[in-house]
C-alpha cells in the first residue's frame, strides 16, 4: 500500500548553456508514493516558489508516455530505474522513505543544457527534416489499404515507429550516438511500400546529419537499447547500415 515518505533530492542547477552548473540538495516531507516522478518535482517547485526562490526547470507535455519530452537522467539512468517508461510513467512508490535521488538533464554534446534539467533536444527535429518523411502520394486510406503489406513488415514498422524522440539512446551511449534513434526513424518508412521510394536519399540524408550536429558513432554497445522507454530494438541499426550501404553502393 502507498505511504508518504521523506525524500532527499539532488537536482541539477545550471542558469544557463554557459553557465557552471553544480548539483543542489533539497528535503521533500510526506510525499505520497502514490504521486509521479513529476508530480513530486511540481511539490519541490511549489515550495521553492513559497520560499521565494527559483523553481527547477524541467520539461514535460504529455504526461502519459507519448512525447518524448521528459528528458531527466535519475539515479544515474534516463528516464530512471524502471525499464520501458519514460520519467513521467514513473512512480515514487518506486523509492523508499529516506532514499536520496539523483537528478541530471541528458548528458550528451548533441543536447545542450537550456537550463537547469531542461535540454535542447532540436538536433533530433532537424534528423527529422533532413530526411524523415514521405513526400509520395500516397493517396487517401482505401488507396493506402490496397497495397499488400505482410503482417510481419507491418509489425516491424509499427515497432520501429513506436520511437518517441526523447533522446535517452544518444544521453545513454558514450558516444553520444544517436543511432538507436535515426534507425528507428529510417526503418518505420523504409519497411513499408510507400517510404522506399525515397528510402536511398532518406538514409544518407539522416546520417549525414545526424554526423554533422555532433553525435558520436554507434560502437554496438546496446546502451541505448537498454534505456529505450519504448523497447526500439538495434536490429534497425542493422537495418539502417544495410540501406546505408546499398544507397553508397548505387552512387
Ligand atoms: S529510440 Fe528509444 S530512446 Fe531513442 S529517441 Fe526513440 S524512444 Fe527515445
Ligand atoms: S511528458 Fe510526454 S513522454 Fe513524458
Amino acid at each position: 500500500m502507498d505511504k508518504n515518505i521523506n525524500i532527499t533530492l539532488k537536482v541539477w542547477r545550471q542558469k544557463g548553456p554557459r553557465e557552471k552548473g553544480a548539483f543542489e540538495t533539497y528535503r521533500l516531507e510526506n510525499i505520497s508514493q502514490g504521486s509521479s516522478f513529476l508530480e513530486m518535482l511540481d511539490v519541490l517547485n511549489e515550495k521553492l516558489i513559497s520560499e521565494q526562490k527559483e523553481p527547477v526547470v524541467f520539461d514535460h507535455d504529455c504526461r502519459e508516455g507519448i512525447c518524448g519530452m521528459c528528458s531527466l537522467y535519475i539515479n544515474g539512468h534516463p528516464h530512471g530505474p524502471d525499464d520501458s517508461i519514460t520519467t513521467c510513467q514513473l512512480h515514487m512508490r518506486r523509492f523508499n522513505d529516506g532514499d536520496t535521488i539523483m537528478i541530471e538533464p541528458w548528458r550528451s554534446a548533441g543536447f545542450p543544457v537550456i537550463r537547469d534539467l531542461m535540454v535542447d533536444r532540436s538536433a533530433y527535429d532537424k534528423i527529422i527534416q533532413a530526411g524523415g518523411f514521405v513526400s509520395v502520394n500516397t493517396g487517401g486510406i482505401p488507396d493506402a489499404n490496397a497495397i499488400p503489406i505482410s503482417k510481419k513488415k507491418a509489425d516491424e514498422a509499427m515497432d520501429a515507429a513506436a520511437c518517441i524522440g526523447c533522446g535517452a539512446c544518444a544521453a545513454a551511449c558514450k558516444n553520444g550516438s544517436a543511432m538507436l534513434f535515426v534507425s528507428a526513424k529510417v526503418s518505420q518508412l523504409a519497411l513499408l511500400p510507400q517510404g522506399q521510394v525515397e528510402a536511398a536519399r532518406r538514409a544518407k540524408a539522416m546520417v549525414a546529419k545526424m554526423d554533422e550536429l555532433g553525435f558520436g558513432n554507434c560502437t554496438n554497445t546496446r546502451a541505448c537499447e537498454m534505456e529505450c522507454p519504448k523497447n526500439v530494438s538495434i536490429s534497425n541499426i542493422a537495418r539502417l547500415n544495410r540501406e546505408f550501404l546499398v544507397a553508397k553502393l548505387r552512387d
